[in-house]
């Protein structure tokens, strides 16, 4: 491996690997990416299909203006007329009308048991007594004020009838002199005159009624004729001071539940103000309230312009005498053409539709994320010199492009079947609206990625914020925004929520494209935003805001929790601290504590302590590692004492060299090799990687590092290769370099042949993905490689295959190993330090540990239970110094001191013991590695108990 990749890798290239790798893993998913883009499709073909089948009910005869056969043959209809007298409720709007009927005008008055009587809330004395609400005779108040009382009293006198005029030849123009009132609620259009259909009686207005009070006429109404009743119903003018009276009173009418004694409705209220012989000035209350709620459109029509003809023609009476007269005769709608009822079902349903189709990309993004997080691939990318820069780029840009397309297909196809949800607005408005909401929402992902380590947790809990989202929307929030009451800064308060602001949007899209539908215009457009009911101006502008807020959380907390080496929750303001001047401090003086310490350290721990303190006071570039006394401490949880898992650790490694560190489980070798690979910070203490400090320059160490972790962390659908690729382009390898790099990788561990290197890395078995993860670790050339149990799980001929790729590997580079096989070990390092709770108990080569922790013979022999003893003494009297380390049925082990041992003695021994009792099994050994082990951790521990 020659391709040395001295500089590390530039902001782009880091950027085009990641973008490369993200490309292939997603080109590896297409079918997840066809059933995400098919889910807009089947939606809107759903809708359009749900749009056909209300189309084909709206276009039976029974919603079409009714019809009758005026000549048949047969029981064939030959020829057919159509009208709104041949048809029922139903279909009478879709009925052309091309001369609309006359309707004689009508005043609105309040019905008999809401007309105002006096009462206890109202201080005013002359309203009529509450008992003529038993019989219905109240008479209907009107409230009068003005700057000139006797002014104002000509006018009202004049206002209000005093006889019944009707000329039954002319039934039109003698109601014209006349004032009808009726209590029915009005409709939308003056096509029909609630008044005469409602079946609530209609009055005619006199000053006083006199005993017989009911008249009936005739009405011709177009071809029809009925026969109207009207009854008589009083008027009571009453005469206020101020226009604040009157306005007082009203207000104190006003219908407030249904408890009649409560409602004291007045029919209108007339303010003359300045008006005298010169000046005609008045206004008038009214109540516009009185419209049919049942009626689907909120736009109806008050009975306004009775009130104005009446007080306009009292005027004119005061003016130029009783004979003249300003008559009202009709109101008459606009003539219509046939229409056709029209329901837009997509925009009906769209709001909620849409809204799932569009939260639908939330989960494909947060898995996305927390897939890379909880297989601690980020991490691993991190490791290998992926900075943060690139990968927020990258990642950022890759899910907006993601999302853009998504968009954009739904858009189009939405589009393209004709839904009017999409082509009534303008396309730039929802460009935009759409464009912030993705971004908002992917924001949204990354942030909510950190509070999640288990994808199926997150798309859980993503998929329940889908569809309770769009449900809440539809269901409840939906009513909020209609509701007009309800206060709008809470709405605002609400759409904080992007689930609902992109409701919100939705919804006003559907509105728009609804009414534009209906009135036959256009749906939304930007002129349209500057409107108050419009919602979308407040949508997109707290949506922007978010967006900007919510990117910028996640990326702080993104570096506080997740970047390895932690960062302080302040590390923005690294900038103003000091820089150090020299990566390698020199070693503090407050040490005492520590001197404790190394009265307890072996001599070879203390000798290489000293080493550091030299090596700190003169650096040299030879060393690669230096671990200056290297603390671990965990805070105690739930009245746990503190755990103490690397108890102050100096270790200096030159290039070149493989250490070794072996050690029992929960030694605390995983957390030394954590705080070197900037997992955790050390509690106190610091290492020097290449000169750097591990406390504050993990990300220049990153570019120079490769890690084989104890667990493979791997992309399940990548390729060995493409792997590979990814970790050299990391590591700045280009072009040729990059390909024979790799290859040669490849080889080194086995994995070229067969076509293995291009087969899914899921689809390894245990060994091969072991072997993949050392080749990424070593590719590109890294300075220092940390290797934890890299054969774990090897057959023989893979493992020596591996160590020889090590070996070769550690020519010009620091390498420290964890294992468990002391054969390895013993091939591999070039030193050893055996690592006991916490602390190194020894360190040396392991010809040196050998000759110190052993320098014995195991001698081991086995027999009969019966003759234990017999070999025991046998063994007491070759050598008085041998210790019987282990016996169990019938089996012993001594150790024997080398230097007294002859071979050939114990063998003589042997012999002569066979003769004597029968031996199943005999051996001796020179002390192995293993032993050393053993032993080592056993008097650690002992030393342990003792303390
Ligand atoms: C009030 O109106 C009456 C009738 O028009 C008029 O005679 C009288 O002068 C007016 N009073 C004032 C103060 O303008
Ligand atoms: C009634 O109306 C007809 C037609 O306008 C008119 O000829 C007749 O004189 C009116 N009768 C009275 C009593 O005003
Ligand atoms: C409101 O309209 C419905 C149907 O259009 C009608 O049945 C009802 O009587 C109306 N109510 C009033 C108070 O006019
Ligand atoms: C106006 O009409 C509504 C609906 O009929 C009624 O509830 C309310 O009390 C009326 N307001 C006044 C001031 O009379
Ligand atoms: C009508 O009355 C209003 C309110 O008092 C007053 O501001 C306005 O000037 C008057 N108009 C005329 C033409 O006098």
């Amino acid at each position: 491996m020659d391709n040395h990749a001295s500089e590390p890798a530039s902001f782009w290239t880091q950027a085009n690997a990641l973008l490369r790798k993200n490309l292939t893993f997603q080109k590896r998913n297409a079918k997840t990416n066809v059933r995400l883009i098919m889910f807009p499709f089947v939606l809107c073909l759903l809708l359009l299909l749900l749009q056909k089948l209300v189309d084909n009910q709206l276009d039976k005869d029974k919603y079409k203006c009714g019809c009758t056969c005026t000549k048949s043959e047969d029981g064939q209809c030959l020829e057919k007329v159509c009208g709104a007298q041949y048809s029922d409720l139903d279909q009478v709007g879709a009925c052309a009308v091309p001369n609309p009927p006359e309707w004689p005008p009508v005043q609105q008055v309040p019905a008999p048991n809401y007309r105002a009587v006096s009462a206890d809330f109202i201080s005013e004395s002359d309203l009529p007594n509450p008992s003529c609400r038993s019989n219905g005779s109240c008479p209907i108040t009107m409230l009068f004020t003005g700057n000139n009382q006797s002014f104002g009293q000509i006018l009202y006198r004049n206002m209000i009838p005093s006889n019944f005029t009707m000329n039954t030849s002319n039934v039109m123009a003698s109601l014209a002199t006349d004032l009808l009132g009726s209590a029915s609620k009005t409709e939308n259009t003056n096509f029909l005159e609630s008044a005469f259909f409602s079946g609530l009686p209609v009055y005619y207005l006199q000053k006083q009624c006199t005993e017989n009070s009911t008249f009936s006429f005739p009405l011709q109404i177009e071809s029809y004729s009925i026969q109207q009743e009207v009854t008589c119903a009083q008027v009571l003018p009453l005469w206020r001071n101020s226009p604040s009276e009157v306005n007082n009173e009203l207000y104190k009418g006003y219908r407030k539940g249904n408890s009649e004694r409560q409602i004291n409705e007045i029919a209108a209220g007339y303010d003359f103000l300045n008006s005298n012989h010169n000046i005609y000035n008045v206004s008038i209350w009214y109540n516009s309230t009185y419209k049919n709620d049942t009626g689907f459109d909120p736009i109806a029509l008050a009975r306004v312009p009775r009130s104005i003809n009446l007080v306009s023609n009292a005027y004119l009476q005061f003016l130029m005498g009783p004979n003249t007269k300003l008559l009202f005769e009709f109101v008459k709608e606009m003539p219509k053409p046939e229409t056709k009822i029209k329901f837009d079902l997509a925009s009906l349903l769209g709001g909620l539709f849409f809204t799932w189709v569009v939260l639908q990309l939330f989960p494909v993004v947060l898995t996305s994320l927390v897939y890379e997080k909880q297989q601690k691939l980020r991490i691993m990318m991190k490791m290998h010199g992926l900075s943060d820069g690139p990968y927020w780029m990258i990642s950022y840009g890759y899910f907006l492009a993601l999302s853009v397309i998504y968009m954009l297909c739904f858009v189009l196809f939405g589009s393209g079947i004709g839904l009017k949800f999409f082509t009534k607005n303008d396309y730039s408005i929802q460009f935009v609206f759409y464009f912030i909401y993705i971004n908002l929402q992917i924001s949204l992902a990354f942030l909510l990625a950190s509070m999640f380590s288990n994808v199926k947790t997150a798309t859980v809990t993503a998929y329940i914020g889908v569809f309770g989202t769009g449900l809440l929307g539809g269901f409840l929030f939906q009513f909020f925004v209609q509701d007009t009451s309800f206060p709008r800064g809470w709405i605002i308060v609400l759409e904080l929520y992007p689930g609902f602001s992109l409701y919100r949007g939705l919804y006003e899209f559907s509105q728009s494209a609804f009414s534009g539908d209906k009135l036959e215009t256009h749906g939304m457009r930007w002129g349209d935003l500057s409107d108050s009911t419009n919602g979308m101006k407040d949508v997109l502008i707290i949506m922007f805001v978010e967006w900007i807020f919510v990117l910028f959380f996640a990326y702080y907390i993104d570096q506080v929790f997740l970047s390895g080496s932690a960062k302080s929750p302040f590390f923005f303001l690294k900038g103003f601290q000091k820089k150090p001047l020299s990566s390698f401090r020199k070693p503090s003086l407050g040490k005492q504590g520590s001197k404790v310490f190394i009265q307890m350290d072996k001599p070879d721990v203390s000798q290489e302590r000293e080493k550091v303190e030299q090596l700190l006071l003169e650096p040299t570039i030879n060393q690669a590692i230096v671990c200056d006394n290297l603390k671990k401490v965990y805070p105690g949880r739930d009245g746990n004492p503190e755990k103490f898992a690397v108890r102050g650790l100096s270790l200096a490694l030159p290039n070149g060299e493989c250490f070794g560190m072996l050690g029992p489980n929960g030694a605390g070798k995983t957390s030394f090799i954590n705080m070197m690979i900037g997992l955790t910070k050390p509690t106190s203490g610091t290492a020097f990687v290449q000169g750097l400090d591990i406390r504050t320059h993990m990300d220049g160490i990153y570019t120079s590092m490769g890690v084989c972790p104890q667990h493979d962390l791997l992309w399940e659908t990548l390729t060995g290769r493409e792997h590979l690729l990814f970790y050299g382009r990391l590591k700045n390898l280009k072009g040729s370099a990059l390909t024979q790099a790799v290859e040669e990788s490849l080889k080194s561990v086995n994995l070229f042949h067969g076509g293995v290197a291009d087969k899914h890395a899921g689809k390894y078995s245990g060994g091969m993905k072991r072997r993949l993860s050392v080749a990424i670790s070593l590719i590109g050339d890294p300075r220092v490689v940390y290797m934890d149990e890299p054969s774990t799980g090897l057959d023989p001929a893979s493992r020596n295959n591996l160590w020889n790729v090590v070996r070769r590997a550690k020519q010009d580079r620091a390498i420290i190993l964890t294992t468990h096989s002391m054969e390895e070990a013993e091939v591999l390092c070039d030193r050893l330090g055996i690592f006991v709770d916490g602390s190194l108990q020894c360190i040396g080569n392991p010809k040196e540990l050998k000759a110190r922790y052993g320098g014995t013979y195991v001698f081991t022999m086995t027999t009969t239970m019966d003759h234990e003893k017999d070999v025991e003494s046998m063994v007491q009297q070759l050598y008085p110094a041998a210790k019987k380390v282990y016996h169990i049925s019938g089996t012993q082990k001594f150790e024997l001191p080398k230097e007294e041992v002859r071979i050939a003695s114990v063998f003589r021994a042997v012999e002569i013991a066979k003769r004597n009792f029968t031996v199943s099994a005999w051996g001796l050994a020179d002390t192995t590695l293993e032993d050393v082990f053993i032993k080592v951790a056993h008097d650690a521990q002992a030393f342990e108990k003792l303390s």
